[in-house]
């Protein structure tokens, strides 16, 4: 598959592309916001283009040539204020998903968050919760193959290959992003993850195994 990534620079983004070029069955197009962060790119060999979740995205899926799937990656962050959230986490995410319909690419990733939820309230993060949890309700209503990914808090520890997956965790807890992006690329794998919706976290389980209990169920 060729598979555009959003957020293709972010921590997690990065991961993710270099494991797609690692793959033998995929091809990562980086998502990018500046041609500055093209350097990286070019250096590992992974092909990009320029696009942000906050203008239209159908030139650059043209520009982006074929695609077969589109993960989203991308996050506002912590660092800018809510208005952001709302434009790049929720209105980003729906734009790209109206964006895929139209082009007619079915296969779409979300990596979301644990606690996502359109009604999210009194929690620290509720801004964002929100955020995430309206964009996956959409992507939800969507005609796409999607699948969603709602990780803990990520860490830049190295990856274990062993996670914890069910539709609900309690308690929440974290997860090194080298394993959030393996089983991203574990769900392009796999067409028996389209539908699914799970929380995920370092746990003792290996990624196959976590995925068959959830294809599974
Ligand atoms: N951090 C956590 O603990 C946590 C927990 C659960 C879920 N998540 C979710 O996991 C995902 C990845 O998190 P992360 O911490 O690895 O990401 P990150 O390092 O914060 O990177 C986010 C990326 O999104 C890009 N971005 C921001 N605004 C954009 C826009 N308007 N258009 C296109 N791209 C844009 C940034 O681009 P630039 O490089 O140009 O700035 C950056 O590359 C996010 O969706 C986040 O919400 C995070």
């Amino acid at each position: 598959m060729r598979v555009l990534i959003a957020g293709a620079n972010g921590h997690t983004g990065r991961i993710l592309v270099q494991f797609l070029l690692e793959s033998p069955d995929h091809e990562p197009v980086a998502m990018i916001r500046s041609e500055e962060q093209a350097e990286h790119f070019q250096e590992s060999g992974a092909e990009w283009v320029l696009g942000d979740l906050e203008e239209p995205l159908d030139p650059v899926l043209e520009a982006a040539g074929r695609i077969d799937a589109f993960i989203f990656a991308a996050g506002s962050g912590s660092k800018t204020g809510p208005e952001k959230t709302l434009s790049v986490d929720r209105d980003g995410a729906i734009r790209s998903i109206a964006a895929l319909e139209a082009a007619g690419i079915q296969r779409y990733l979300m990596l979301s968050s644990m606690r996502a939820d359109p009604g999210s309230e009194g929690h620290p993060i509720s801004h964002y919760l929100r955020a995430k949890g309206i964009a996956d309700a959409h992507l939800r209503r969507s005609e796409l193959a999607w699948t969603i990914v709602r990780p803990g808090r990520l860490t830049q520890e190295p990856g274990t290959g062993q996670v914890a997956a069910a539709p609900h965790l309690e308690p929440s807890g974290e997860i090194p992003r080298e394993d959030v992006a393996r089983v991203m690329v574990r769900c392009l794998d796999r067409p028996d993850t389209a539908g699914l919706s799970f929380d995920l976290l370092g746990g003792s389980t290996p990624i196959d195994e976590a995925l068959d209990g959830l294809a599974g169920s």
